[in-house]
């Protein structure tokens, strides 16, 4: 079975080579060999290499630039799914697809469900939310995973933003009226070849699933575990845990608007795919200690 895996230098991408490699033949592009700013071309690779399944871990992710490259983001984050989605159904493939928290408003403090109505904030949420309209509007077999606080050791992410603030400076401010649960690429790789090839022997499991590690935090919450947990495994840093002062969002204004509550509830996920999600801290700490063993 040949399986089509793109945007495979991203966090979540270049984890995926590792676990898609146990379904099948994995051939895999990064966004010099495949790219999604030109949907017509991923397409026409689609409809030559004619895989069993599709996996799209590449997107537009910077959000606050997503405000003034609008139409930039929608082509990758939107339109290119859509046509990935198009020739997949055309072909009989699966696609498997990476979404966002950022489709919904934050508002109230409850995890969310899947069905839960979605009112995206900012212009990256429209277009991962256009991106999951189009690909079930298209018919294909479908696994769109929503996500949220993606972080790896290889990539940018937050953790290592901090980690590397703290080296510099005595104390941080960092929002602490943002909710969600940090999630690890590498976990966000292996469901995702789970439920492929659960999925391709059941297609009933087809749809929309929350993928998130278990619990949540605020950023702030998050930034202290960072540091604490660096500290703890020998890395010198200069701020402690208790020099990272908690601002609200209001503080901290960026070009993007961000949900205040983008906590997901993995139940349907769990239950459907029999799993057991690991608390947020233990990927997290399992990638610092590889990130610092270096
Ligand atoms: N990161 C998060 O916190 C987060 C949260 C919620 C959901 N998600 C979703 O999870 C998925 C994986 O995200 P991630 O964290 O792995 O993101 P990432 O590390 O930013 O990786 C995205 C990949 O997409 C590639 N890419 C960008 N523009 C492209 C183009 N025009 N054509 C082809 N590839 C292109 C990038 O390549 P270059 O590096 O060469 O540009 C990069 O390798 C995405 O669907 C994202 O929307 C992420």
């Amino acid at each position: 079975m040949r399986l089509l895996l793109l945007g495979c230098n991203g966090q979540v991408g270049w984890e995926l080579r590792r676990s898609l490699a146990t379904l099948g033949e994995l051939v895999a592009f990064d966004a010099a060999g495949a790219d999604l700013s030109r949907p017509e071309s991923v397409a026409a690779l689609v409809r030559d290499l004619r895989p069993a399944a599709v996996v799209n871990a590449a997107a537009y992710t910077a959000v606050d630039r997503a405000e003034s490259e609008l139409e930039r983001s929608r082509t990758i984050n939107a339109l290119a799914p859509g046509a990935l989605a198009r020739e997949a159904a055309a072909l009989g493939a699966w696609l498997v697809h990476f979404s966002s928290d950022y489709v919904f408003d934050g508002s109230g403090s409850a995890p969310r469900a899947e069905d839960a109505p979605t009112g995206p904030l900012n212009a990256y949420g429209r277009a991962k939310l256009e991106g999951e309209s189009l690909i079930r509007t298209s018919g294909c077999r479908h696994l769109i995973l929503r996500t949220s606080w993606v972080y790896a050791a290889r990539g940018a992410n937050f953790a290592k933003t901090m980690l590397k603030l703290a080296g510099e400076r005595d104390s941080l401010n960092v929002i602490d009226d943002q909710v969600g649960a940090p999630t690890g690429a590498e976990l966000l790789a292996d469901v995702a070849a789970l439920a492929l090839r659960r999925a391709m022997a059941e297609p009933a499991l087809a749809g929309t699933y929350h993928c998130v590690a278990a619990g949540h935090t605020s950023w702030h919450g998050y930034a202290r575990f960072v540091i604490e947990r660096a500290r703890a495994l020998g890395h010198p840093l200069r701020a402690t845990p208790e020099a990272v002062r908690p601002i609200p969002t209001t503080q901290f204004p960026t070009p993007a608007r961000r949900p205040l509550n983008s906590r997901l509830s993995s139940a349907k996920l769990r239950e459907h795919f029999g799993l057991v999600l690991p608390d947020w801290r233990a990927g997290v700490e399992r990638m610092l200690t590889e990130v610092l063993g270096r």
